[in-house]
């Protein structure tokens, strides 16, 4: 039963290590988008337009459609293709998740 218990604790640690590693990891590829889209995605001037506070499906339907080359773009084409499926998803999830309007830059996975 003691060692059943010690298991399971062991499970949810590697479960949280695995969750945070996940998180760093979006947090890092959300970075690449900050260059041209802004610090946390709050774009400066609106060219390309802000990603914080959009909502997570139209984000995620717009990087889809980039990758499969749906949607007329001059880089967006080359960036979307460069990540799967589901980190997109997690990408859309991140720039969804920052709130408008705080100074402090908002963040979900931290
Ligand atoms: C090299 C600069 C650059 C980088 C890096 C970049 N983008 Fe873009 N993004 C653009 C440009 C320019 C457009 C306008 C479409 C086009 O010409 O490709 C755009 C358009 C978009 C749009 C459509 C916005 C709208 O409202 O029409 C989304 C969504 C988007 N980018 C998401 C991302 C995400 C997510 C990342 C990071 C994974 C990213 N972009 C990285 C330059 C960039």
């Amino acid at each position: 039963m003691k060692a059943l218990l010690i298991g399971a604790g062991c499970a949810a640690l590697m479960a949280t290590q695995a969750w945070a590693q996940d998180a760093n990891q979006t947090r890092g590829q959300a970075a690449t988008c900050f260059a041209c889209h802004g610090n946390e995605g709050r774009s400066v001037g609106g060219i390309p337009p802000s990603l914080a506070g959009r909502d997570r499906a139209e984000l995620l339907q717009t990087l889809k459609d980039f990758k499969q080359g749906k949607r007329p773009a001059t880089i967006m084409h080359q960036h979307a293709k460069g990540y799967s499926d589901q980190q997109l998803e997690r990408i859309a999830d991140y720039f969804a998740k920052i709130k408008l309007g705080s100074a402090v830059a908002a963040s979900a996975t931290r």
